[in-house]
């Protein structure tokens, strides 16, 4: 997801790119490398760790000199964060070196293919691959760099933003996307590629925004070619004049990180899907799922520990396990886990979940598990995290970075890839039917959709917002899939706001929290067409009684609530068991609306970390 800057023109092309790096750093990366062409030959320099410890190898390797360049920040996805996974990779002839943000789903097949024709890899990453494959297509059709490039990226599946550069045509760097970010900044006699403006912006304001499956072929004193992937067409450039500061290109434009990773749910839910999710031909695959299959089917019980927003998506998962897989499934503070005498063995699996993947009760809770011979799974953000490496097996929610404090799409990619688990063990089980099973693939393959479509919700959100947001406390109430909903949403406006809210199961209002119902308390009421819907309009009216004010999260097209209660958001129609995929999406820009109009640090709340790596 990370980072991608080039550079071709008449200026130090190290310096450019490093100060581009560090303008690239907010998106949080584990690797750094670059690659200068120095007249005669491309000279790489990458390390694991941070751009400054590249600048500190960089000096130690005296590799400054070129006015061409390419410079990488990584965040793993294919092989752990090292050096030797670290990009810019070369080709095996040396002649080219490729920097790449996105995955290449096929590249397994790829490599096999060019393993039989002799080629060698040094990594584990799949970016690897890719640069092979185009030294094998240059190479085979006697191609110039830009047509090779064009022919390889149609073989390949997945997302990419590249640039690659060949030493046998060093007037030149080929870039193209798909999927991931790529900008190319015209300079006067100078050009600047980039993931986006921030690296070029002091140099110049006119920007190419390359589109999906184009692909830019930038050449010193020339201008610059725009060319369609697919047929290699020429495409006129559109060049932009940005008038963007820093900070508004490092947040894509939105006031807050917060806020652009709300908006980044479609495209992170479908590269946590990416992959693994084939509805075509019915199928789901995950290598860590498929590797231990039986352990998952044998388990005694599924055990979950996770910690706040990971814990809620543990809680949805326990609904969708049990309804689907009909596995027993328990969810867990880590934090209480690790400190009782759980009755856990070796015919328990244990589920761990964890954004940033270093949660210290969540880590110190996987060791007391494998201590007692479960068998350990996590699911984390983080490639390379020390959850991923102490877990016994596990997948990554590919969601990219996230900034800001408040979780968004890591409970949302977490909640897409336990729902893919969960399909995958029942089809396994048999304890759903095929057409059920190619129902629920076909729907969770729209949800990135229908993401985009409750997004536009957002002005009613913030209307809404600015009615409650001097509110001393929110009840947050939902039934089923959409409890844990209920209290991920009171997190999210508890943390970012500081307005004290509860989540509850709406049923469990008459057993005291009814008393704290009056005309100032607002309700936010999840009520979809299939959630206990009759059940859950009778615990509105009770409210309604109690002069609650009702906020309704309701499937599009209701009528019934949307004539009881004093303010009702819609979302599209979906299966319950995903449905909450969709109903956390006005909770979250409710709690940021409320946040931002009393002017709190929504990126930062006071007195919390991004992650807890501290009892
Ligand atoms: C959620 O918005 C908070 N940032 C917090 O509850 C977080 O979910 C919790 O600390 C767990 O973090 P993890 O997913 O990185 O383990
Ligand atoms: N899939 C590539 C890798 O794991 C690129 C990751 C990225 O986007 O930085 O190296």
């Amino acid at each position: 997801m990370c980072g991608i800057v080039g550079y071709i023109g008449h200026r130090d092309a190290h310096s450019i790119i490093i100060k581009g790096l560090q303008r690239l750093e907010y998106r949080g990366y584990d690797s750094a490398g670059i690659a200068l062409f120095d007249g005669k030959d491309i000279n790489v320099t990458k390390t694991k760790g941070k751009v400054s410890d590249l600048q500190d190898k960089i000096n130690s390797e005296n590799n400054t000199v070129g006015n061409i360049g390419i410079g990488h920040t990584r965040w793993a996805t294919h092989g752990v964060p090292n050096d030797i996974n670290s990009h810019p990779h070369y080709s095996n002839s040396g002649d080219l070196v490729i920097i790449h943000n996105g995955i290449i789903e096929n590249y397994a097949s790829i490599k096999k293919e060019l393993s039989n024709r002799g080629y060698t890899f040094q990594s584990d990453t799949d970016t690897e691959v890719l640069v092979n494959l185009i030294e094998d297509v240059q190479k085979n059709g006697n191609y110039k760099l830009g047509k090779a490039v064009q022919i390889a990226l149609n073989q390949v599946v997945g997302a990419y933003a590249i640039a690659v550069f060949d030493v046998k045509k060093p007037n030149e760097i080929v870039a193209a996307r798909l999927g991931s970010p790529l900008a190319v900044g015209v300079g006067d006699g100078e050009f600047f590629i980039a993931s986006d403006a921030s690296p070029f912006i002091e140099y110049t304001n006119n920007a190419i925004y390359l589109k999906d499956e184009e692909m830019a072929v930038i050449r010193i004193h020339k201008d610059t070619k725009i060319r369609k992937v697919k047929d290699d067409k020429l495409v006129d450039p559109y060049v932009q004049t940005l008038k963007l500061n820093i900070e508004q290109i490092e947040k894509g434009g939105y006031e807050h990180f917060m806020l652009k990773e709300i908006f980044e749910q479609p495209s992170a839910i479908k590269d946590t899907y990416r992959g693994r999710l084939n509805v075509n031909k019915g199928i789901i695959k995950m290598a860590g799922v498929e590797d231990n299959l039986e352990k998952f089917l044998n388990a005694q019980k599924i055990t979950i520990v996770a910690c706040g927003t990971s814990w809620h998506a543990g809680l949805v998962a326990e609904y969708v396990f049990e309804d689907l897989a009909r596995i027993p499934v328990e969810v867990e503070y880590a934090s209480e886990f690790r400190y009782r005498n759980p009755v856990i063995s070796n015919k328990d699996v244990v589920i761990a979940i964890s954004q940033s993947g270093e949660t210290a009760d969540t880590l110190a809770a996987i060791k007391l598990a494998k201590e007692k011979g479960a068998f350990v799974f996590g699911i984390c953000n983080v490639v390379g995290s020390s959850i991923s490496r102490e877990t016994d097996a596990g997948a990554y929610t590919h969601a990219g970075p996230e900034i800001g404090v408040a979780s968004t799409k890591a409970f949302t990619t977490q909640i897409t890839l336990l729902s893919l688990i969960a399909l995958r063990l029942a089809k396994a089980k048999g304890s759903i039917s095929n057409s059920d099973f190619k129902r629920y693939l076909i729907e969770l393959e729209m949800i990135p959709e229908k993401v985009e479509e409750v997004l536009k919700s957002d002005a009613l959100s913030k209307h809404i917002a600015d009615i409650y947001k001097d509110v001393s406390n929110f009840l947050y109430l939902g039934r089923g899939f959409n409890f844990p909903v209920a209290l991920e949403g009171a997190l999210k406006l508890k943390e970012i706001s500081y307005i004290h809210a509860e989540g509850y199961p709406a049923a469990e209002m008459k057993h005291g929290p009814i008393a704290l119902i009056d005309e100032n308390m607002p309700i936010v009421v999840i009520a979809t067409k299939y959630g206990h819907y009759e059940k859950i309009v009778s615990n509105i009216q009770e409210i309604k009684s109690r002069k609650g004010k009702i906020i309704g999260i309701v499937t599009k097209g209701d009528t019934e609530v949307k004539a009881i209660a004093d303010h009702v958001i819609e979302i599209p129609e979906t299966s319950e068991l995903l449905s909450p995929l969709l109903t956390t999406i006005p909770l979250q820009l409710l709690s940021y609306h409320i946040a931002v109009l009393l002017h709190k640090n929504v990126d930062q709340p006071r007195n919390l970390a991004k992650s807890v790596t501290v009892e």
